[in-house]
């Protein structure tokens, strides 16, 4: 796919004309979601080309039993699918005895979507001529109401250009959907039962194994251009697939309009026996109110996300586009009111990661849930971790693990791990270290200091506990040395003593030392509920005092720079510069041999520590560090330019950060990793935002006090954002003359370029 097929404008994203093979990139990048549910931007009616269908539920996921060459023990059972739900968009359409079918028919003109983000409506229209006597012009609006969590509406108009037809609408719901990605062409889902009648559709289905009960419903309504119903209706129900057909014969030069409105009900927040009434009230009240009340209710909800986190650049609106593609998509995946949920790498817009909670969570969304929602949305997060400790205890100790020690999973629904390659899931143990670094950060952020007592020391000891017994006593080296991991450069296995987890190890020992003390001091009470739930003996205090002092953190033995992992000095060094444009991404191109033998990096991981514990070290250090590892990597992680751009600012250099933005927030837009037709980077979105308010704003939270730092990239006039600072809204505006800062409590301070200001 060409870069930039997609126009730049700073609200809108917008695709114009009919290419086929653009069809699955367009259905990633035009996804809708409001938290609840979510679905790839799939055409409603018929398509016979290349697509990939996917509507998704929060909370719902298949365990796919795991399948792999070698069986080690300790692999998981299966690997959490977010699956593919029944279809409820779908309608099927004949004009005049033909099938519309944008693959079949010749002449497609002025196809275009638009996905406009302020209002959060998805656009599509296009002309086509359909036989020598007909020739329409279709218009569709589709939303998933940010308002209703459970309801989605579809728009689907259709104007006789020449001839007159008879327009056939087969509006169904079809349960006979599959995973593109499954390790055994499973079904997923049995359904139950369904409802058919002129007033409701529903398709009553549940998955299999893990049992989750949900209810697929529509209701079709065809309008005539003064909004009265017209048409003959007729149901049908074959093989789990039910749908409502209407018929209508068109003049013309006048059209007619397909409402429908549909979506899923379930059972993690109904009961099964209340699924039909609940929908048909649901569609009963959406078609009283009409979809235009509806569309501007769902609007009014984006237009308050907008107040609160909106980020303007003027005078770059490819960097305009960006950010706000980021926001916006973050905002349709989590909205954080319920803690049973958390944020996939793909959302709702694709199949692969399969399970929906990684590091990613901690490690680069918590920072902008923080400050750009309530307070509660960030705890929630946490709160998702604290609620799984007992499986993460369980996980660690299914690996030899004891004394309540916690291995949180690479990848989870539940809390169980579901990552079965022996690299990641038993390797990749610093995700431990970002879910304790949360815990910090919330505190630091939001100054809410009940929720370590409450619940979060018990994580950190458990994760404390699990780093004590993972390291072992080097007599060679006389230190504690930490063999076999993967660190966050997932282009290098099984290697000793690499520095981010023996530093976040190390740093996350301390802290939690810290914070029992202070339990300890500020909440008797409480810590003696703790000692005896968790069977504490301040005996093992002494242990993570030695481990704390005598931890081994790789260096270069001439220079000052800190080493990625043992022996990494003996790798043929090159620039990842000097690799042509055919090689990249090499993950798609070089074989894994290859790419574990080569100094190529995938993401910041010595550089990962220098961002999360950026004021341990000075700013000499990090230029050296950037120098050295930033030339070697290929930044194939989507994660990884994020953090490249917020280093780079801090070093003051701009037009070095503003590049990695531009990737960073564009990156599925111009698809610099060639897979956004898989679904989008949902994760690094937060990166995205990181990268502007962290990076060019230079927001920090030192000693309990906020800072603000900015830099201004050349080719921007101006930029401002807006964060949620302890329950007080801060706006900063940054232009080539001046810095405003604005905010309504008298009693916050915050310091400007290390001055505090005085209101
Ligand atoms: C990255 C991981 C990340 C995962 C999900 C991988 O490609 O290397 O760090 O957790 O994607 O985003």
């Amino acid at each position: 796919m060409k870069k930039g097929y997609l126009k730049i404008d700073p609200w809108e994203i917008i695709e114009e004309d009919f290419d086929p093979k653009k069809v699955k990139a367009s259905e990633s990048i035009f996804s809708l979601g409001n938290g609840a549910m979510g679905q790839r931007a799939n055409f409603e009616e018929e398509y016979s080309g290349d697509t990939f269908q996917g509507s998704y539920i929060g909370g719902v996921y298949y365990p796919d039993k795991t399948k792999v060459g070698w069986w080690k023990n300790g692999y998981p059972e299966y690997f959490a699918k977010v699956i593919n739900a029944p279809n409820w968009i779908g309608i099927h359409i004949k004009i005049g005895g033909h099938k519309l079918d944008l693959n079949k028919c010749k002449d497609v003109k002025n196809f275009k979507r638009v996905l406009n983000m302020k209002t959060g409506i998805y656009t599509r229209s296009f002309e086509v001529q359909i036989s020598n006597d007909y020739r329409i012009a279709v218009e569709i609006r589709r939303f998933l109401s940010m308002a209703q969590g459970e309801l989605g509406a579809i728009k689907y108009k259709i104007k006789a250009l020449e001839g007159s037809p008879e327009i056939i609408f087969d509006s169904f719901i079809d349960g006979n959907i599959k995973n593109q990605d499954s390790n055994w062409e499973d079904p997923f889902w049995s359904h139950k039962n369904h409802c058919i009648s002129d007033e409701l559709i529903l398709l009553h289905s549940q998955t299999l194994k893990t049992e989750f009960d949900i209810a697929t419903y529509a209701q079709s309504k065809l309008l005539d251009e003064h909004g009265n119903s017209i048409g003959s209706l007729e149901k049908y129900e074959k093989e789990n697939r039910i749908s409502q057909v209407i018929k209508y014969k068109l003049d013309e030069g006048s059209s007619c309009t397909l409402i429908k409105f549909g979506g899923y009900i379930n059972a993690l927040n109904h009961l099964c026996s209340e699924f039909n009434n609940i929908a048909k009230e649901l569609v009963t009240q959406s078609h009283q109110k009409g979809f235009d009340l509806l569309a501007e209710e769902h609007s009014y909800e984006w237009n308050k996300i907008w107040d609160q986190s909106d980020i303007q650049i003027k005078g770059d609106d490819k960097a305009q586009q960006g950010i706000r593609f980021n926001i916006f998509q973050l905002n349709q995946t989590y909205n954080g009111h319920d803690s049973r949920l958390n944020i996939g790498p793909k959302g709702f817009t694709g199949e692969k990661y399969g399970g929906s909670t990684y590091w990613d969570t901690e490690a680069y969304c918590l920072p902008f849930y923080m400050a750009t929602k309530d307070q509660n949305v960030a705890r929630n997060l946490l709160k998702y971790r604290y609620e799984q400790l007992d499986k993460a205890i369980e996980n660690a100790s299914k690996l030899g693990f004891n004394n309540g020690a916690a291995l949180y999973p690479m990848v989870t629904m539940n809390g169980e791990e579901c990552h079965n390659e022996w690299e990641i899931t038993f390797e990749e143990i610093h995700r431990n270290g970002a879910i304790a670094f949360a815990i910090f950060n919330y505190e630091r952020y939001t100054g809410d200091t009940n929720y370590i007592p409450e619940m979060g020391i018990e994580v950190l000891i458990a994760i404390t506990r699990f780093w004590i017994q993972r390291v072992n006593y080097s007599e060679e080296k006389k230190a504690y040395v930490m063999l076999g991991v993967t660190g966050p450069n997932e282009y290098e296995n099984n290697i000793n003593n690499n520095w981010y987890t023996n530093y976040i190890a190390k740093w996350c020992i301390e802290y939690t030392l810290k914070e029992i003390n202070k339990v300890k001091k500020f909440n008797t009470k409480r810590w003696k509920i703790i000692i005896r739930k968790i069977d504490w003996d301040d005996k093992e205090l002494d242990l993570w005092n030695d481990v704390v002092k005598k931890i081994y953190l790789p260096k270069h033995p001439e220079k000052d720079i800190y080493l990625q992992q043992d022996g990494f000095l003996d790798k043929e060094f090159h620039p990842a510069s000097i690799l042509k444009d055919e090689e990249r991404p090499i993950n798609q191109n070089w074989s894994w041999d290859r790419i574990l033998r080569s100094p190529f990096i995938k993401q910041a991981d010595v550089l990962q520590g220098f961002y999360l514990f950026e004021d341990h070290f000075n700013k000499k250090m990090l230029e050296q560090h950037f120098d050295f590892y930033e030339p070697l990597t290929v930044h194939e992680s989507s994660l990884s330019p994020c953090i490249h751009s917020i280093l780079a600012s801090r070093l003051g250099r701009t037009e070095q950060a503003y590049s990695f933005y531009l990737r960073t927030s564009r990156l599925d837009l111009d698809d610099y990793n060639k897979e956004v037709d898989e679904g989008l980077h949902i994760t690094s979105m937060a990166g995205t935002w990181m990268s502007v308010v962290e990076g060019f704003g230079g927001v920090r939270v030192l000693k309990n006090q906020l800072h603000i730092d900015p830099i201004l990239p050349n080719s921007w006039n101006e930029f401002s954002f807006r964060i949620n600072f302890r329950n007080t809204l801060v706006k900063v505006v940054v232009n080539k003359n001046e810095i405003d800062i604005s905010y309504s409590n008298p009693d916050l301070i915050v310091y400007c370029k290390g001055e505090k200001i005085i209101i």
